[in-house]
């Protein structure tokens, strides 16, 4: 695996610390590489009304489209354990609005000392949803 997507899990994983979870106690951190080579980093931040909980990969990529940036090549996930933790199936669906091609690199709490899973959206969101309004049609 490049330097840079170890690089990035162990960015994720420092970044799950900042995680506001109280409610499950379950630190989540992302870190999404741009094209043009930013990181913007992401934790889940939960509320009282659990509902309105946010996951760390979507908190990552609206900090990047907050920021400007539109094309992705990588994101990382870390959360607590030893195991990787999947992107459930709503962060998987933002990450299909960004390119089915995206790396996803799935961690433990050990980062880049322990086991990463690389895998791709596409391979994680098979047959996915990607049809939109035609925005030619809007106003008519
Ligand atoms: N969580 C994430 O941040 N990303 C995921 O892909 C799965 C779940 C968070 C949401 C919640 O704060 C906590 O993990 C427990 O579900």
């Amino acid at each position: 695996m490049k330097d840079q997507y170890r690089e990035l899990v162990n960015q994720a994983c420092a970044v799950r610390m900042n995680s506001h979870s109280p409610y499950s106690k379950f630190r989540v951190g992302a870190a999404v590489l741009a094209t043009d080579g930013r990181v913007f980093l992401g934790t889940n931040v939960e509320n009282a009304s659990f509902g309105l909980s946010n996951c760390a990969e979507r908190t990552a990529i609206f900090t990047a489209v907050t920021a400007g940036a539109r094309e992705f090549e990588a994101i990382a996930v870390c959360a607590d354990g030893l195991e990787p933790t999947a992107p459930c199936g709503a962060c998987r669906q933002v990450l299909v609005e960004f390119g089915l091609d995206m790396v996803v690199l799935i961690a433990g709490q050990d980062g880049a000392d322990g086991a990463i899973r690389q895998t791709t959206v596409r391979q994680l969101v098979p047959d996915a949803f990607v049809t939109f309004v035609d925005q030619s049609q809007e106003g008519s």
